[in-house]
């Protein structure tokens, strides 16, 4: 029913069995959450559930899960609160691929949703999904999260950095430049993923600061990869366009610095990330979805 990500490829068995046992219970939650096709308007229903479905990682659902696991939270009350970040993280796909932004065609080895639906039906399905996340945040958390969550997002967080992932195309940028954009664009909202997950387990203020520290590294590294994989990523694994950093004259790190000097950084952070893990607990799945930055081809 739902289209998944091909986890075999390239990946030890245990990050597969991990991914395939996340993502299925992740998505039968995504499936109660949102509203059915058939359900008037239909087309915007149609809109979401395509995105959703079309098959992502879902990297941020499962740190807000492991990060409740690993804290000692038990029961279900993490699933409907990961779903959340999982919805705003494909809204950001969503309005991030549009022609006003990166004018992208494909995405999660589908086309993109304006290119179905139409840009007008594409924004709105972007709203609409950031709208029900925090609806289904409101019904299950404390305020102290939603403003956790919020504050990620904003202007202070990945709508901050997506501004200055525009503005800064076409100019000339440093490492730090880089290192602002993609703290903003993408490590908050694993950040935040991860704290939720901590704070709704009902974690200590060491171990949020520690898998805050691990979500911060991962989360830069994840997005100097993700630059390297528009320049050496074979299209049809990453399931996106490549050459659309290229094209568009991007603020990347292999712009600001070089293939080399990134990759030595993405090594450097993923080593931090695992440092910042306190040796005393089973730190088994933060510890190889590190790794898997590193190597991933999608
Ligand atoms: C893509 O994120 C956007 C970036 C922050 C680089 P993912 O690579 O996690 O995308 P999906 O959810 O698996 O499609
Ligand atoms: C996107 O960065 C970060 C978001 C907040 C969506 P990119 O523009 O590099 O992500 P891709 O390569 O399109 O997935
Ligand atoms: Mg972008
Ligand atoms: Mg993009
Ligand atoms: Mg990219």
């Amino acid at each position: 029913m739902f289209g998944r990500v091909d986890f075999s490829k390239n990946m030890d068995e245990y990050l597969i069995k991990a991914f395939d046992k996340y993502t299925s219970i992740i998505d039968e939650w995504l499936d109660k959450i949102l509203p059915e096709e058939n359900e008037f308007p239909q087309t915007i229903h149609r809109a979401m559930r395509y995105s959703v479905f079309a098959g992502g990682k879902r990297l941020r659902p499962i740190f807000a899960i492991e990060a409740f696991n690993w804290v000692g939270g038990s029961g279900e009350k993490i699933f409907i609160p990961a779903c959340a970040v999982e919805l705003i993280h494909t809204y950001s796909l969503i309005h991030d691929d549009l022609p006003a932004m990166d004018d992208d065609d494909y995405r999660r080895k589908k086309l993109t949703c304006h290119k179905v639906f139409g840009e007008a039906i594409a924004i709105l399905a972007g709203d609409s999904l950031s709208a029900l996340a925090f609806e289904i945040l409101a019904k299950t958390t404390d305020s102290k999260i939603i403003g956790e969550v919020a504050r990620a997002i904003g202007t202070q967080g990945l709508v901050g950095g997506q501004v200055a992932d525009i503005e800064m195309e076409g100019k000339p940028v440093d490492e730090n430049d880089v290192k602002f954009i993609h703290e903003k664009k993408t490590a908050a909202l694993f950040v935040a993923s991860i704290k939720l997950g901590a704070m709704i387990g009902n974690g200590s203020s060491s171990e949020i600061s520690s898998l805050t520290e691990y979500a911060r590294n991962f989360g830069l590294a994840f997005q100097i990869t993700d630059d390297i994989l528009d320049i050496k990523g074979d299209q049809k694994k990453l399931g996106k366009d490549i050459g659309s950093d290229f094209e568009l004259d991007k603020a990347t790190y292999p712009r600001a610095i070089g293939l080399e000097r990134s990759n030595e950084i993405a090594k450097r952070l993923i080593e931090n990330a695992k440092k910042a893990l306190p040796i005393n607990k089973d730190n088994k799945l933060f510890l190889s979805l590190a790794d898997f930055v590193l190597e991933r081809t999608f």
